[in-house]
C-alpha cells in the first residue's frame, strides 16, 4: 500500500436518522488520523465519509415532522457534515446514498449481479428484527428468546417474495482469502470470529424489499422489479465502490482499510468480500479487487455505562463541543485516539480520565516541554537556536530517540495503530525532559564558559520536539501548527493545518532546523485546568 503511494479509508456511513455522536466522531476522527498521515507521506489519499439514508425508519421520522424523506435526509445529512467540519475532519468527499450518482451505480452493480445469477428471486420466510431491518437466522432467534437485543421488542414472522445474494455459494472462498490474508480482518481476535461464524454455514441473504403501495417511494428500485427496493445494508455497502466509480478516482480503489465497529463486522468481513468477488466476474468489473483490510474497533461507553437510548446517555455533539470549548478541539481528538477503543476492548468516556490525560500528557508533558526550551533559548541564548557542536556529548542520545520514534510512529501508522503512534512521540517528549533534567542546562548557563554547552543541549532539544510535534500532527493538527510555527516551521505547520500533502520523512530529518531560527515562547499550548 505505502510502496504503492495511495491510501484510500472509509468510515462507515451514519444512519442519517441518528443524531451524530461520540460513536460516529470516533470512526471518523481515526480516518481522519491516518488519512493526514497519509497525505503527509505525499501518498495519494482519498477519505470517504457520508450518510446511509434509504432507510425505513427514516421514511416514519420524515412522515411525523411532516416533511418528505429527501427534505429530513438532507437535514440531517447536513448536520453530520457541520459536526465533521467543526472537529477537524479533512473528509475528500462525503456520500449520501440518496444521491443520483450512488443510486445509478448501485442499480448497475445489482443490476450485473442479477444477470450472472448471484441475485435471484425467491420466497423467504424468517424471524425479522423491525429495528434493525434484519433477518435473524433461527438459532440465534432462539438464543435471544425471540426478542431483539437492541429494542427488546418481539422479532416477528415474515415471508416475502425476495431477492436473494447467493451468499452460500462464498463460504469456502471467504476461508482462503482470510487464511491467505491474515490482515484482513482486524484485529485478529475478530477475524478468528468471523472465521468461526463462517464455518458455521452460511445463508443466503434477502437483499431487497417489497415496496409498500402508496408509501412515498424510498431506496433503489431493484432493476427491472420497481415493486422491490434494494435493502439498505445492501445499498450501503456499494457506497464504497460507488464513490471511486469515476474515471479520476478509479485508481483509488480498492480501499486500504474500511474503519468500522464490531457492531457490523459480519456485513464487512463476509457479506461485502463476497458481494465484490461476485461483482469482479461480472462484465466491466475485473477491476473490482477486494478491500485490503477491514479494522473493527470496539465501542466507547459512557462514565462506566454503556451508551443506549433508554438511558439517554449518549455522549452527543454537544458534550464533545463543551470538551472541545473547555480543553480545546485537538486535546479531545488525541483523547479519542489514544484512549479510544481500538482493539478488542471497550473504553470509557469519563471526565476525571479526560482531565487526568490532558494534565499529564499535554499541559505538562509535552506543552510544558515546548515552553521549557523555547523560554530557555530565550534566556540564555537571546532567543535563537545555536550550531550545535557535533564533538559535544550532552543530549546527544536524543537524535538517536528521535530517529526510533520516526520509526515507530511510523510502523503503528501502518498497522492502524495511531494510539501507538502518539506514544512513540510522547516518548521522545520524555526523552527531551529527561535529557534536560540531566544535563542541567539551566545550572551550565551560570558559566560563561559553557554557552557552547548549553546551545547544543537546547539545539538537540528544541530538534527532538520539531520531530515529536510532526508525529502528533495528525491527531491534533492545529496545537502542532502552532508548535512547529513557534519552532521555525511555520510552512510545514500551515500545510498541516490545512491538511495537505506533504514530505513526512523529509521533515523528520535530524538537523533539518536551521540554527539562527528564533524560537518563540507564546502562551501555553496547552493551558492548564483545575479538576472539575
Ligand atoms: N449505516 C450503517 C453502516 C453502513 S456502512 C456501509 C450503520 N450506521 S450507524 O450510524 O449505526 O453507525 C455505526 C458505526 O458508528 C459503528 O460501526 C462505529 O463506527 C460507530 N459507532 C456507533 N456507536 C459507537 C460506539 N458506542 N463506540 C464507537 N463507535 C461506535 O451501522
Amino acid at each position: 500500500m505505502a510502496a504503492r503511494g495511495r491510501f484510500y479509508v472509509t468510515t462507515p456511513i451514519y444512519y442519517v436518522n441518528d443524531r451524530p455522536h461520540i460513536g460516529h466522531l470516533y470512526t471518523t476522527t481515526l480516518a481522519d488520523v491516518l488519512a493526514r498521515h497519509h497525505r503527509h507521506l505525499g501518498e495519494d489519499t482519498f477519505f470517504l465519509t457520508g450518510t446511509d439514508e434509504h432507510a425505513v425508519k427514516v421514511v416514519e421520522s420524515a412522515a411525523g415532522r411532516g416533511l418528505t424523506p429527501d427534505e429530513w435526509a438532507a437535514r440531517n445529512a447536513a448536520e453530520f457534515q457541520r459536526a465533521f467540519a467543526r472537529f477537524g475532519i479533512s473528509n475528500d468527499d462525503f456520500i449520501r446514498t440518496s444521491e443520483s450518482r450512488h443510486v445509478e451505480r448501485v442499480a448497475r452493480y445489482v443490476g450485473a449481479l442479477l444477470e450472472s445469477g448471484d441475485v435471484y428471486a425467491g420466497d423467504y420466510e424468517g424471524w425479522y428484527d423491525p429495528g434493525q431491518e434484519e433477518y435473524v437466522p433461527e438459532g440465534r432467534a432462539r438464543e435471544w428468546e425471540y426478542r431483539s437485543p437492541i429494542s427488546g421488542r418481539p422479532l416477528v414472522r415474515r415471508r416475502e417474495q425476495n431477492y436473494f445474494f447467493r451468499l452460500s455459494a462464498w463460504g469456502d472462498p471467504l476461508l482462503e482469502l482470510l487464511e491467505a490474508r491474515p490482515d484482513f480482518v482486524l484485529p485478529e481476535a475478530r477475524r478468528n470470529e468471523v472465521m468461526g461464524r463462517i464455518r458455521e454455514g452460511l445463508l443466503d441473504v434477502p437483499i431487497s424489499r417489497c415496496h409498500e403501495e402508496g408509501e412515498p417511494r424510498w431506496g433503489i428500485p431493484m432493476p427491472g422489479d420497481p415493486s422491490h427496493v434494494i435493502y439498505v445494508w445492501i445499498d450501503a455497502l456499494f457506497n464504497y465502490l460507488s464513490a471511486v466509480d469515476t474515471d479520476e478516482r478509479r485508481g483509488f480503489w480498492p480501499p486500504s482499510v474500511h474503519l468500522i465497529a464490531k457492531d457490523i463486522l459480519w456485513f464487512h468481513a463476509v457479506i461485502w468480500p463476497a458481494m465484490l468477488l461476485a461483482l469482479r466476474r461480472c462484465p466491466g468489473f475485473d477491476w473490482v479487487e477486494l478491500p485490503e483490510r477491514v479494522y473493527a474497533h470496539s465501542f466507547w461507553i459512557s462514565e462506566g455505562q454503556k451508551m443506549s437510548k433508554s438511558l439517554g446517555n449518549f455522549v452527543d455533539l454537544e458534550r464533545l463541543e463543551a470538551y472541545a470549548d473547555r480543553f480545546g478541539l485537538d486535546a479531545l481528538r488525541f483523547f479519542l485516539v489514544t484512549q479510544g477503543p481500538l482493539g478488542t476492548h471497550d473504553a470509557d468516556f469519563a471526565e476525571a480520565r479526560f482531565v487526568h490525560v490532558y494534565a499529564s500528557e499535554l499541559a505538562n508533558t509535552l506543552g510544558n516541554c515546548a515552553h521549557r526550551v523555547a523560554h530557555m533559548t530565550g534566556r540564555y541564548l537571546g532567543g535563537q537556536v545555536a550550531a550545535p557542536d557535533p564533538s559535544c556529548p550532552a543530549a546527544g542520545g536524543l537524535e538517536a530517540a528521535a530517529g526510533r520514534a520516526v520509526d515507530e510512529a511510523l510502523a503503528a501508522m501502518e498497522r492502524l495503530a495511531p494510539d501507538r503512534a502518539c506514544a512513540a512521540a510522547l516518548d521522545l517528549v520524555r526523552a527531551v525532559n529527561a535529557a534536560i533534567e540531566e544535563t542541567r542546562p539551566f545550572a551550565l548557563a551560570r558559566d560563561p564558559e559553557r554557552r557552547g554547552e548549553v546551545g547544543t543541549i537546547l539545539y538537540r532539544c528544541a530538534e527532538a520536539l520539531r520531530i515529536a510535534a510532526l508525529l502528533l500532527a495528525p491527531a491534533m493538527p492545529e496545537r502542532m501548527a502552532e508548535l512547529l510555527r513557534r519552532f521555525g516551521a511555520a510552512e510545514i505547520g500551515e500545510r498541516i493545518r490545512a491538511g495537505a500533502h506533504g514530505e513526512l520523512r523529509e521533515w523528520c530529518r535530524w538537523g533539518r532546523l536551521a540554527p539562527g531560527t528564533a524560537l518563540e515562547t507564546g502562551p501555553p499550548l496547552f493551558p492548564r485546568h483545575d479538576a472539575a
